[in-house]
């Protein structure tokens, strides 16, 4: 399952179902949509072409193949690059190109600050206790600042570099090891660089990779497998996790039990995971142990979060870092492992510069052809395909315009970098179009995936360091070949980009 907290969770599709419309809340929605019509009337820019729904439900029968990026996308052909839709109640405005989604992510920020969460969210998020989903205030400065330093920015990335090159030669190993077991046997890339990658973000989190830890509250030892689903896998598949109650928020008081039910447990075990981890790393560090990590610098003296804001954001490194990178470095093989004649070029481009010494980070800004093959990667198969929802707390006026308060706005990164008119062909994976000279080969920011402005991405450099080398390593090493019927299982899950069936490829070793 995917996501960087596939916490652009716009949980549209789906069932939709639920109880009779009561005529309490119904009233409610009337007088609020009189109220909003007047506004709109009185402003001297137009409102967003609409399309056409249905009563009550506005969009959300034509949302319900649960690919919104695609659907966003096609919408955008009929009625441009910006539109408005109805998800039940709801008034979303959605983005298709870069030029408006920059100029809401960065000349409008100041209206368009605050998130809207889904139910779920608000659960899996405690609130907005994380730095991706927080409202732009001071925790959310902080705590930034925080992760920044210590963690995601460059000069903490420059001291966790021993723990990313630890992870590739692990990788690089099992690659071995397999072929010597089984060579004729594909190999299921995702289940080693999602172990090795979750033990990289456990490091750079709390300072150590475990392998087990008794969970008092939940009355037993887990096993690494175990602490993987609670802490990466169940949050994210709650996050997509639909709540009808999401599209008519005047409903909001009629209960939906096993909703809540399935949220509130991932959330309590989730908790009881984080604070055992938490709490053996305490006693390392009353022990007089240190290590350079996030939690020593979150219960250092400097910091004046809460342990339960601490325990949110010591969370959210752990998972943002487990799944983006994968699902970026999985396609990038899947498009190499089809394409031989790409593949080469990247080789031989490594071996120019490299010789027979093994692939390093520092070897990057000389190897372009790695950095367009990330990059165009991003950009076919972006990650995050729609950012985490904002909400309009102002009047506003976006690509000539009027968005009135209380809005979402949806930005759609699968429409803009698939956008005929920005990219030739946008269909087809062609490094070579990153590949015109004038850009910074480390440049971060080639696409969209990484969203923009204030909230850009905070972990882009980590996610580029890790995939490319691995990327570089895994083809300096290796020769890649899909499995036979690999080429056409491109299926992804539910609302995200994460192919729905690991990888499997054919690997041999190079001479
Ligand atoms: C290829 C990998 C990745 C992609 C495509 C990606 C994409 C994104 C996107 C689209 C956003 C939302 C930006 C917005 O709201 O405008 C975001 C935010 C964020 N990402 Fe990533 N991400 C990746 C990897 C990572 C990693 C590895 C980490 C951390 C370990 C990370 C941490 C964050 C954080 C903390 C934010 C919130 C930034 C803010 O609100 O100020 N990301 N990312």
């Amino acid at each position: 399952m995917d996501t960087h907290l596939n916490f652009q969770a716009v949980p549209l599709g789906a069932a939709i179902g639920g109880p009779a419309v009561a005529l309490g809340g119904l009233t409610l929605f009337f007088i609020t949509e009189y109220v909003k019509d007047k506004k709109k009337k009185s402003s001297s820019f137009p409102p967003p072409p609409e399309v056409p729904g249905l009563p009550v439900i506005g969009n959300l029968l034509q949302l319900k193949e649960k690919k919104p990026h695609k659907t966003f996308k096609k919408w955008a052909e009929t009625y441009g690059p910006i539109y408005s839709i109805k998800t039940g109640s709801n008034n979303m405005v959605v983005l298709n190109t870069s030029d408006v989604a920059k100029e809401a992510m960065v000349a409008k920020y100041s209206s368009i600050s605050t998130r809207k969460l889904s139910n779920a969210l608000k659960i899996l998020t405690s609130d907005k206790s994380i730095v991706a989903v927080s409202d732009y205030n001071e925790f959310y400065k902080a705590a930034k600042r925080n992760l920044l330093t210590t963690t995601l920015g460059p000069n903490a990335q420059k001291k966790h570099g021993i723990h990313r090159d630890v992870m590739i030669n692990n990788i690089c190993k099992q690659l071995h090891d397999h072929v010597k077991t089984s060579s004729s046997v594909a190999v299921n890339f995702r289940k080693i660089f999602q172990s090795k990658l979750f033990g990289l973000s456990l490091k750079q989190a709390i300072g150590e990779d475990v392998e087990s830890i008794y969970v008092e509250e939940l009355g037993k030892t887990l096993s690494r497998q175990e602490i993987f689903k609670i802490l990466v896998l169940d949050p994210m598949e709650g996050a997509i996790e639909v709540d009808w109650r999401d599209f008519f928020p005047y409903l909001k008081w009629i209960p939906n039990k096993s909703f809540e039910q399935k949220i509130q447990q991932m959330h309590f075990q989730r908790q009881a995971v984080m604070k055992a981890l938490i709490e053996q790393q305490r006693k390392r560090m009353a022990s007089g142990v240190e290590v350079n990590c996030y939690l020593d610098y979150m219960f250092s003296e400097a910091n004046t979060f809460s342990e339960q804001q601490i325990l949110m954001l010591l969370w959210e490194v752990i998972i943002e870092a487990s799944d983006t990178t994968l699902v970026t470095t999985e396609w990038a093989m899947y498009e190499l492992s089809k394409d031989q004649e790409r593949q080469n070029r990247l080789l031989s481009e490594i071996q120019n510069v490299c010789g027979l010494n093994k692939l390093k980070e520092e070897n990057l800004c000389q190897i372009p052809y790695l950095a367009a093959v990330f990059h165009e990667t991003l950009r076919k198969h972006s990650p995050v395909p729609i950012v985490p929802l904002r909400y309009v707390h102002e009047d506003v006026q976006l690509g000539g315009y009027y968005i009135p308060e209380g809005t979402e706005i949806a930005i759609n990164i699968y429409g803009c970098n698939m956008d005929q008119k920005v990219w030739d062909n946008p269909e087809e994976w062609k490094p070579e179009r990153f590949l015109n000279g004038k850009d910074n080969t480390l440049e971060l920011q080639k696409t969209m995936a990484f969203g923009g402005g204030k909230r850009v991405c905070a972990g882009a450099l980590q996610a580029m360091l890790i995939s490319c080398v691995a990327i570089g390593r895994f083809v300096q090493e290796f020769e890649w070949r899909l499995q036979d019927g690999e080429e056409e299982n491109v299926d992804t899950l539910g609302l995200t980009t994460h192919r729905l069936h690991p990888l499997l490829t054919i690997i041999k070793p190079r001479k």
